[in-house]
């Protein structure tokens, strides 16, 4: 008889890495309402909620805003197969692992890819990438919004411009930031971005939110095609070279989210749930609140980190409001505190990559993780595994500096309400 294991019974864990993070409850709520068939006007009216809702998430009139089926990787290959033409010349500013990924599909996708390179801990100025973008005049500029490698936000309110200057398509990796930072795509003319749920809009991984404007819908048109078993006979194919992947050409899926409802994949049915319900729960709390509880959890754990004697990781002016990185203590072994951390407190905080790894921890406070009482509890299990290894720190030091930040926000809130 095979063996049949014990009952699915994880144990419970405050997720306070670069994410996933725990997920709202309502979420998991959602997911677990009944299956429709794809074509059933109840779930289509689902999956055209949806696309409004990412509208108002991603602060664009763009129509084409959906979902792709996939971890946040499906939504940037779908772009950027969709984008890339074979040889044409990609701009990759790389200051962090993500930049990488970026690059690395790029290249799959037969791209002359440039990368322009940063120390990890800091971003590029506008003119850096303007003097990069006038000396190797790229189609398409890719950029990392968030890269939760480094915890590094590239400021991309100038970007767009520099792009439409240079007619250079721009798409931004916004995996890590959307909902928890602001992501204006039409104030700062991105022309295409994507992310995951599984970060600060509170949902698993499994489905990627993007959103094109019509210059990267006019790429897409002119590479039309259809499959044959459902192709309409007065179709007309694109004459731009046909999209490399089946799964991820966007003009297929636009077909299947748009009004022609063309068969394409089975829509992962419990992740649009999901999303649905999780942008709708970011939007109902007021994306401005939203970033604002964000940036306040980031003051609170910075100051509690540092009054525990800790250094911050990177370019401080530039840091993400949702995960922080902190450099480990010489002499400490940074997994022996993951290890209690994760096996005496059930908290996990990450570790990092490349250059980083071994050198700093990550602590990510985003979604429905980031609020008061975690802050606090990871700071107060921090400054345990810490005295336990050896480093001398004054006891209650981190969480009362957390409890002084949030004390003076609440007093601050309370007589803003007076
Ligand atoms: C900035 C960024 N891009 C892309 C990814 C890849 O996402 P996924 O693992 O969901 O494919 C991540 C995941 O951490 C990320 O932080």
């Amino acid at each position: 008889m095979p063996e049949l294991f014990g009952d699915l019974n994880p144990p419970p864990r405050l997720l306070m890495g670069p994410g996933p993070v725990g997920v709202d409850p309502r979420v998991l709520r959602a997911m677990s309402m009944p299956m429709l068939g794809q074509f059933d006007p109840a779930f289509t009216a689902y999956m055209n909620e949806t696309m409004e809702l990412l509208r108002q998430l991603y602060r664009t009139k763009n129509k084409w805003s959906f979902l792709v089926d996939g971890t946040a990787r499906a939504g940037i290959e779908a772009i950027l197969v969709s984008l890339i033409t074979p040889g044409d010349k990609v701009l990759v500013p790389n200051f962090g692992r993500f930049g990488f990924l970026l690059a690395e599909i790029a290249q799959r996708c037969r791209a002359d890819v440039v990368t322009l390179d940063r120390e990890w801990g800091t971003v590029f100025t506008p003119d850096e990438i303007e003097t990069a973008i006038k000396k190797h005049k790229p189609r398409v500029l890719a950029l990392v919004h968030g890269d939760t490698s480094t915890t590094m936000a590239q400021p991309l309110k100038d970007i767009g411009d520099i792009c439409r200057r240079h007619d250079v398509l721009l798409y931004v990796d916004a995996t890590a930031t959307l909902g928890g930072m602001d992501v204006a795509v039409d104030e700062w003319k991105l022309d295409a971005v994507s992310a995951g749920l599984q970060k600060c809009l509170s949902g698993p991984p499994g489905s990627s939110p993007i959103t094109i404007n019509e210059r990267v819908v006019d790429v897409v048109k002119a590479r039309k095609h259809i499959e044959a078993g459902i192709r309409p006979d007065d179709f007309v194919e694109g004459n731009a070279p046909i999209i490399q992947s089946n799964y991820f050409d966007l003009g297929m899926l636009m077909d299947y989210w748009g009004e022609s409802r063309l068969n394409h994949h089975t829509e992962a049915t419990s992740m649009l749930y999901a999303a649905r319900e999780a942008v709708r729960l970011v939007l109902a709390e007021g994306l401005d609140n939203c970033f604002a509880r964000h940036r306040l959890a980031s003051e609170a754990i910075t100051s509690g980190l540092t009054a525990m004697g800790l250094q911050l990781f990177g370019d401080q002016k530039n840091k993400m409001a949702n995960v922080t990185g902190v450099v480990i203590p010489a002499n400490i072994d940074g997994e022996t505190v993951r290890n209690m951390m994760l096996h005496d407190f059930g908290i996990e905080i990450g570790t990092s990559f490349g250059p980083l790894r071994g050198k700093i921890w990550r602590i990510g406070t985003m979604g429905f993780v980031c609020r008061k009482e975690n802050v606090l509890t990871c700071l107060s299990a921090l400054e345990t595994c810490l005295r336990q290894c050896g480093v001398r720190t004054q006891a209650g030091v981190g969480p009362d500096a957390v409890l002084a930040v949030y004390r003076a926000a609440e007093t601050s809130a309370r007589k803003a309400a007076e």
